[in-house]
């Protein structure tokens, strides 16, 4: 018995200031399929997986994520377009962060509510490095969709504009990727489980993560100037979003 729950969300929170709640802008597509796949892994998409080499399309235990950022464009950051697909009756979520052990970690939550049936939902969170706590943040996410089939959880979302010298001074597409899985008891979310920490990759560079131990290149010459390399918590963006706002359900 199969059923998936799709979910298709075009949302944009803007907080235009301390206090000042901004517009949000809904808008939904019919019909659109979530379809991860690997194909375009080390060509067209950066991808990471654990299992090493496991399908996303496939049957097996299989937790991925594939990016693809757009070439960062000042002053305004990088498009990212990700896919994330995993097993899990509570969330699955992809972290992007300078140090895994120090600072933040920006976390974007695919995840499934079992009190009510499976459905899909997504949030945005900050990890805290030191002390593994999770918080509510605002990141700017669009067009959300999402599909859940039992224990597999997909889906794929956009982050406009990521600022990355907001987060991390260096070559501004540079960061560790985390994967990992999660509890979900109808309320909150449990702590974020790492199942992968890629080490510093360039994810704008879809064949980057050969060596998984790959040392930070230079050929970033962008270096932003008069700043350190460590990552400014209080820099993250913060903001929130929270969205489960169409669901459609299919046989
Ligand atoms: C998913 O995409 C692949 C290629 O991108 C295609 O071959 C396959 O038919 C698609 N599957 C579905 C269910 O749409
Ligand atoms: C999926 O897994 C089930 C059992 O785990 C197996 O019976 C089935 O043939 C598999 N389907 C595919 C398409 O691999
Ligand atoms: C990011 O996407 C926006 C539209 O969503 C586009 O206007 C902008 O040029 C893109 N930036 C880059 C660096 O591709
Ligand atoms: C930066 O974003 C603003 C507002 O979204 C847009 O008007 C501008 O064209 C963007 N610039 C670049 C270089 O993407
Ligand atoms: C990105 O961050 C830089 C440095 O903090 C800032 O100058 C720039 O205005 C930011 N751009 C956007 C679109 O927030
Ligand atoms: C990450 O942070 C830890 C603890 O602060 C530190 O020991 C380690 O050198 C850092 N790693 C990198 C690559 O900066
Ligand atoms: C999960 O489902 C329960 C029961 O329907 C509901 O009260 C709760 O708000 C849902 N949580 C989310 C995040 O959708
Ligand atoms: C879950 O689905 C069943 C059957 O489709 C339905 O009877 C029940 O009301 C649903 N429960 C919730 C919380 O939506
Ligand atoms: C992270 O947790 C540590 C230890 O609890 C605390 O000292 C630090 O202020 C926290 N950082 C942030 C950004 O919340
Ligand atoms: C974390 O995930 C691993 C598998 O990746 C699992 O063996 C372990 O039990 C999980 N830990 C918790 C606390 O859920």
């Amino acid at each position: 018995m199969e059923r998936g729950l799709t979910l298709l969300v075009a949302a944009l929170m803007l907080f235009v200031a301390p206090g000042v709640k901004g517009t949000a802008h809904l808008s939904f597509a019919n019909n659109t399929q979530v379809n991860i796949t690997r194909a375009g892994c080390g060509v067209s998409k950066l991808c990471v997986e654990t299992p090493g080499k496991c399908d996303p399309a496939g049957n097996t235990t299989c937790l991925f994520a594939s990016v693809v950022a757009s070439a960062p464009m000042a002053p305004n950051g990088t498009n990212l377009s990700i896919e994330l697909r995993g097993n899990s009756l509570g969330y699955i979520a992809l972290g992007l962060a300078v140090n895994a052990s120090e600072g933040t970690t920006m976390l974007f939550v695919c995840a499934q509510n079992r009190s009510d049936n499976g459905t899909f939902f997504f949030r945005t969170m900050q990890r805290n490095n030191t002390d593994a706590a999770l918080s509510p943040t605002e990141t700017r996410v669009t067009e959300i969709r999402g599909l859940v089939t039992g224990d597999v959880i997909q889906c794929e979302f956009n982050v406009p504009s990521l600022n990355a010298t907001n987060t991390r001074s260096s070559a501004s597409t540079t960061f560790t990727v985390l994967l990992g899985t999660g509890t979900f008891d109808g309320n909150a979310l449990g702590p974020f489980n790492i199942s992968l920490n890629s080490g510093l990759l360039n994810i704008a560079d879809p064949a980057n993560n050969v060596a998984t131990t790959a040392a930070p290149t230079t050929m970033n010459s962008t270096t932003t100037s008069g700043a350190s390399s460590v990552l400014h918590p209080h820099a993250l963006p913060l903001l929130l979003c929270v969205l489960t706002l169409f669901v459609k359900q299919r046989a």
